[in-house]
C-alpha cells in the first residue's frame, strides 16, 4: 500500500542522532538492524537512544521521551529494572554462555509449564522468528502434512513461508512478498481473513486433509492492535480438532502481557502450540516454543524433527526471563498494566475525537493501539482504510513533546509496570496539543 511520509520538520534537538544515523547509513542497510526502526512511514529521521530507564528512554541529544514501545514488547517491568539488572550482573561473573544444560534452563521452562494453560514441554531458542519457524517444522512433522494455514496482516517472524501477507514491517513498508523467497517456500501457505471464519471454513474445504497447522496472533499486534472475537477463536478450534489440524497461537507479543497465563489464557482457549518470545527473555534474545508432550517429544533429541542452537538457553538469557516472570508474578501487577493502559487509550481516543479526528482503538491488559479511521477494524483490510499520512504527523508531533510511539501504524504500543499516571496524562495532554495540529 501506499505509505506517505510525514514531514521531518522538527524542533527537537537532533544533531548528534542525525550525525550518528548518517554514519549508520554508510555502515548498515538503510541505517538500522531491522526495518520499522527506521521511520520511514512516519517521515523524518530515527531517534538515537543512549540509554532507557524505567517507562523513558533517553536519546543521544540529551531529550528525555515516554516510551510506548518497550523494545517492541520485553520491557514490561520497565527497562533496566534493577532487580533484572542485577540477577544479570550476578550471572555474568559466572559466563554469558554454557553450551551445555544449566539449571536456569529447568526453571525458566517450569515457570512457563506452570503459567500457560497449554505447555506441558517447552524449547527455548534465541527469538520470535527462530520459535515460529521451528514449531512451522515440528506442525509439518507431526501431521505429517505440509500445508499452514495463516492470517494476512499476521507476522511470525521472518521465516520464508511466513513472508506472505505478513504484518508489522512487511505492511509498514508497503512491500508485498520479499524477493528472495523461493515461490516453492510459499507454495505451501494458504491465508485467510482475521476475524472471519467463513474464511478459513472454506480454506480447509479447498484442502481437505492437506493443513498440518494454523497460526495466529491471539491478539493482532502487526497490523495494529485488532482483538480477535472469542467466536472467531472458538471457531478456529473446534475447526482445528474437526481436520486434525494443529492450532498455533503465536503469543511472541501476547505472551504474558495480555495475562499471567498469556492471551491463551484470557481467552479461555487451548491450542496445541504456542510460540514465545519478547517477555520470555527481559531483554534480552529468547524465543520459544511449547505444548502437548506427545507434540514436543517430536523435537530432537527426544524424537526425529532437527532444530538446534549454539546460544539458545544461555544462562544470561535464562536469568532475565526468570527474573521479569517473577516480578510479573507479584500482587497488582496485570491490574497495574490494565488501568494504566486503559486510562491512556480512552484518553487518546477522547481528545481525538473532541478534535475532530475519525478514531477507533482499544487494548487489552498492557497492549494498545488506535487507527485514524472511524472503524470498527477487524482485520488488516479495515485497518489499511486508516490514515496513515495522519497519523505520521501524529507521530511526530508526540515525539516532539517527548512521546515515543512505535514509528508505524501498523504496530501496536505497549505500557509497562514503570509507566504512571503522571506519564499517562502527559501523553493525553500531548496528544491533545497534537490532534490540534495535525
Ligand atoms: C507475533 C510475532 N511473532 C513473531 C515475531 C518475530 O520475533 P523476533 O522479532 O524476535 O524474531 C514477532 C516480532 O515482533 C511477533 O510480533
Amino acid at each position: 500500500m501506499a505509505v506517505v511520509a510525514a514531514p521531518p520538520k522538527t524542533t527537537l534537538k537532533t544533531e548528534k542522532s542525525e550525525k550518528i544515523f548518517k554514519e549508520a547509513l554508510t555502515l548498515l542497510p538503510g541505517g538500522v538492524n531491522s526495518p520499522v526502526r527506521a521511520f520511514k512511514s512516519v517521515g523524518g529521521q530515527p531517534i538515537i537512544f543512549e540509554r532507557v530507564e524505567g517507562p523513558y528512554c533517553f536519546d543521544v541529544d540529551g531529550n528525555k521521551y515516554v516510551d510506548y514501545v518497550g523494545s517492541w514488547g520485553p520491557a514490561i517491568v520497565g527497562h533496566a529494572h534493577p532487580e533484572v539488572t542485577e540477577a544479570l550482573t550476578e550471572q555474568i561473573k559466572k559466563g554469558t554462555s554454557y553450551g551445555a544444560p544449566c539449571e536456569l534452563e529447568n526453571v525458566l521452562a517450569k515457570i512457563v509449564i506452570d503459567r500457560v494453560p497449554s505447555i506441558e514441554m517447552v524449547r527455548f531458542v534465541n527469538s520470535g522468528t527462530e520459535a515460529c519457524l521451528s514449531v512451522l517444522r515440528l506442525m509439518r512433522a507431526y501431521t505429517k502434512r505440509d500445508k499452514l494455514l495463516k492470517f494476512v496482516g499476521c507476522y511470525h517472524g521472518h521465516a520464508d513461508s511466513y513472508l506472505v501477507q505478513a504484518g508489522s514491517g512487511v505492511a509498514t513498508l508497503g512491500l508485498p512478498d520479499s524477493p528472495g523467497v523461493p515461490a516453492a517456500s510459499t507454495a505451501a501457505t494458504l491465508t485467510a481473513t482475521y476475524n472471519d471464519l467463513e474464511s478459513v471454513r472454506q480454506t480447509f474445504e479447498a484442502n481437505k486433509d492437506e493443513i498440518a497447522g494454523v497460526i495466529l496472533e491471539p491478539v493482532v499486534g502487526n497490523s495494529g492492535f485488532i482483538p480477535p472475537t472469542q467466536e472467531f477463536l472458538e471457531g478456529l478450534r473446534q475447526l482445528c480438532t474437526d481436520n486434525g489440524t494443529l492450532l498455533c497461537f503465536d503469543e511472541v507479543m501476547t505472551g504474558f502481557r495480555i495475562a499471567k497465563g498469556c492471551a491463551q489464557e484470557h481467552f479461555g482457549i487451548t491450542p496445541d502450540l504456542t510460540t514465545l518470545g519478547k517477555v520470555i527473555g527481559g531483554g534480552l534474545p529468547v524465543g520459544a516454543y511449547g505444548g502437548r508432550r506427545d507434540i514436543m517429544q517430536m523435537v530432537a533429541p527426544a524424537g526425529p524433527m532437527y532444530q538446534a542452537g549454539t546460544l539458545s538457553g544461555n544462562p544470561l538469557a535464562m536469568t532475565a526471563g526468570i527474573k521479569t516472570l517473577e516480578i510479573l508474578d507479584r500482587p497488582g501487577t496485570y491490574e497495574h498494566l490494565d488501568k494504566v493502559t486503559g486510562k491512556l487509550i480512552q484518553g487518546i481516543l477522547d481528545a481525538g475525537r473532541e478534535a475532530g479526528h475519525e478514531m477507533c482503538g482499544g487494548h487489552i491488559s498492557g497492549m494498545f493501539g488506535f487507527f485514524f479511521t472511524k472503524g470498527p477494524v477487524n482485520c488488516f483490510e479495515d485497518a489499511t482504510k486508516a490514515d496513515t499520512a495522519k497519523f505520521g504527523r501524529f507521530h511526530r508531533g508526540m515525539l516532539e513533546k517527548g512521546v515515543y510511539l512505535a514509528p508505524s501504524a501498523y504496530e501496536a504500543g505497549f505500557t509497562s509496570l514503570a509507566h504512571t499516571d503522571a506519564d499517562v496524562e502527559h501523553t493525553i495532554q500531548a496528544a491533545r496539543e497534537t490532534f490540534a495540529e495535525i
